[in-house]
């Protein structure tokens, strides 16, 4: 499940599978209503939900590689002990449906560049589709920009046609070299 690394990487079983780096410059826009659908910051309560809703969102995708809780646990707790880059909390944002956690945009800042990078965007199984992720998406860009970025960047997986579509929708570019 992890993507923050770009170019071919081991998929597994003697696989190969290219990621591109994808950058944005920041928009603001208007916050869809979402029925039902609360949007709040992340908080340090949330990291077993997260792992939840990390493993089910990634199952089936291209970025799937047979990881169980535990390898979400994990990749939940490096995420958050600043493995992809300092976690921006300010900008990172879950979405919940009648108390449960149906999304999350988890943005950290880039170890390279002084730019935060999209490190994950998911929703629950049962959820794609409805604008979870563009709202939450949204709420994101909006506080880069509240906090002084200009621009983003993420990490895509070709083949994996959901996240390149949410991303073109933010004016994402590839820019590999
Ligand atoms: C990528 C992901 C977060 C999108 O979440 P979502 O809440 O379903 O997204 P939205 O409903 O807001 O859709 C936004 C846009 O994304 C694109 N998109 C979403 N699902 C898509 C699909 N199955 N096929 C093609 N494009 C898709 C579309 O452009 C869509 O806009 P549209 O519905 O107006 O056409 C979700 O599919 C997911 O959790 N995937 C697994 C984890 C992952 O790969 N994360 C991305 C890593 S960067």
């Amino acid at each position: 499940m992890g993507f923050i690394v770009w170019g071919w990487i081991d998929g597994g079983e003697g696989m190969t599978k290219l990621k591109h780096k994808l950058r944005a410059k920041l928009t603001r826009g208007d916050i869809p209503n979402l029925n039902g659908c609360e949007i709040r910051n992340i908080n340090t309560e949330d990291g077993e939900a997260l792992a939840e809703l990390m493993l089910n969102a990634y199952k089936g995708t291209v970025d799937y590689e047979g990881e169980d809780i535990e390898d979400a646990r994990d990749e939940v707790r490096r995420l958050s002990e600043g493995e992809y880059g300092e976690p921006l909390w300010d900008c990172s944002f879950v979405a919940e449906m009648s108390k449960n956690m149906v999304g999350a945009v988890v943005v950290t800042l880039d170890r390279k560049e002084n730019v935060p990078l999209l490190a994950f965007a998911m929703t629950s199984p049962d959820k794609k589709r409805l604008k979870v992720a563009t709202t939450l998406m949204k709420k994101t860009v909006n506080s880069m920009i509240d906090a002084g970025f200009k621009e983003t960047i993420a990490y895509v997986t070709e083949g994996n046609e959901p996240s390149a579509g949410l991303a073109s929708k933010f004016g994402f570019k590839i820019e590999d070299v």
